[in-house]
């Protein structure tokens, strides 16, 4: 197999999961855009995720807060000041490097990109917000902020959340939503970008609580990798950060990895971080916005401001970790199969049909009859502009795990044929039990 990335990145292009962004005019470096097969892949994780933690438990609600922020909620979460990385300025063509990026010959360094010496090499700060102004005079308006994360959204609305919803804790809030940051190392395809998606939960517990609700949620996320998604555990793994590498409001975290195809050394990176934020982000948005944030316990009669328990996880890497656990080639009868196995309930399409022969109306109008009647139960396509084989290759290449075949026969017998992807064994199926054989096959 060539570079399992580069490979990963061409499939998804050329069978339309993703594109960079604003590609006739050259792309947009570390944004992108998701096709029509990335948007099914991607509303799926997106949908287990949610009925997983809003609608199966009773204790976390939903929310969707707004994209653009005001200063103050960044100026109290510590944003405007910590969220920053060290970079260096090239003043020839005006790139920014972080220091271990530039090229360094005996004591000179130079840039990485044009090769100009770098004379300053004390890295400076930059924020990694991105900042714009809302109003029709930019001049006179305050600046606004795309969030960074859309945890803040959910510590502006703790109050709104806590007096409608009348919550007990330990409950939490879920969110999914686009988070921005203009991040400076972005050559990892959809791993780093400056646009991407998450879901995230504050989980609010009493504060004598919070170290186990804490490693709770590290079990609870690593699990539902496996269980709910079907990553194959071998490339997941949970690493602690050390106390120096903790972000500014946290008291603990953990990380997910993936074993991500990356070419360099290091592949097991960061899917998820688990965090204990203590009550940094409740206290300091009380202190600013004088609105008073504790919790009340009425059986315990007391007073609290609570810790918060935070999964955070990327749409956009979970996106990639999927398509690199399911990507496989494999050899059959002389040729290599590409295949993704991924599992049939985040594949974007449960079903495939096709007619044998697309000169014959009759095996063409039964073909769609059924694709239109499967249609109603499970998300499935119908395709009829190549050969068998070809049908074959390019459903199994996008993962769709079943493909159904009408022919001559199917007229008499009132049968089709089934094909499994990971298999590729084939049965005949006759019509009238075709919908419960997928409701067994498709079941999770
Ligand atoms: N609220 C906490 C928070 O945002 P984070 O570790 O900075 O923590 C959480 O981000 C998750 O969001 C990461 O584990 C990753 O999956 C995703 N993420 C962060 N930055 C990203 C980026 N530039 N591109 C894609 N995904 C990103």
């Amino acid at each position: 197999m060539k570079d399992k990335l580069t490979e990963i990145i061409s499939l998804c292009k050329r069978r339309g999961f993703v594109f960079s962004s604003c590609d006739i005019y050259g792309g947009l470096s570390a944004v992108w855009d998701y096709g029509p097969l990335g948007v099914l892949l991607k509303k799926n994780i997106k949908d287990i995720w949610w009925r997983t933690y809003v609608e199966k438990r009773g204790d976390i609600v939903g929310l969707d807060s707004s994209i653009v922020m005001s200063e103050p909620v960044f100026l109290a979460s510590g944003h405007l000041e910590s969220f920053t990385d060290l970079l260096v300025d090239c003043k020839s063509c005006k790139k920014r490097f972080k220091k271990e990026e530039l090229i360094q010959k005996e004591d000179k360094f130079f840039c990485p990109e044009c090769g100009a010496e770098i004379e300053e090499v004390q890295p400076r700060q930059f924020n990694l917000m991105i900042k714009t102004y809302l109003g029709p005079l930019e001049e006179s308006s305050k600046p606004v902020y795309l969030r960074p994360e859309t945890a803040q959204g959910i510590f502006t609305n703790f109050k709104n959340v806590l007096d409608t919803m009348h919550k007990k804790i330990p409950f939490g809030i879920a969110q999914i939503g686009k988070a921005f940051r203009n991040e400076i190392t972005t050559k990892t395809f959809i791993f780093r970008t400056r646009e991407f998606e998450q879901m995230e939960i504050e989980y609010f517990v009493e504060p004598e609580k919070a170290e186990d609700y804490y490693h709770y949620w590290v079990e609870e996320r690593k699990r539902w990798y496996i269980e709910e998604l079907g990553i194959s555990p071998k490339n997941l793994r949970v690493r602690e950060h050390s106390l120096q590498e903790l972000a500014h409001y946290a008291q603990a975290c953990s990380d997910v990895e993936f074993n991500f195809p990356f070419s360099d050394k290091e592949n097991w990176r960061e899917l998820e971080g688990i965090a204990n934020r203590g009550d940094f982000d409740l206290s300091s948005h009380a202190k600013l916005s004088k609105e008073d944030l504790s919790y009340f316990d009425p059986e315990k009669n007391r007073r609290y401001i609570p810790y918060v328990i935070e999964p955070s996880a990327g749409v956009d890497r979970t996106f990639l970790a999927l398509i690199s656990d399911a990507y496989c080639e494999e050899e059959v009868r002389g040729r290599v199969r590409v295949v993704l196995k991924l599992d049939k309930r985040v594949s974007p399409y449960k079903i495939a049909v096709f007619p044998l022969l697309k000169n014959r109306p009759e095996l063409v109008e039964l073909a769609r009859k059924i694709y239109q009647d499967l249609s109603r139960d499970f998300v499935s396509i119908y395709d009829d502009t190549a050969a068998i084989g070809k049908l074959y290759r390019r459903q199994d290449e996008i993962g769709t795990p079943f493909c159904v075949t009408v022919d001559v026969e199917s007229l008499e017998d009132k049968k089709v044929t089934v094909r499994d992807r990971d298999t590729m064994s084939q049965l005949r199926i006759d019509l009238d039990n075709l919908k419960n054989f997928f409701e067994d096959s498709l079941r999770c």
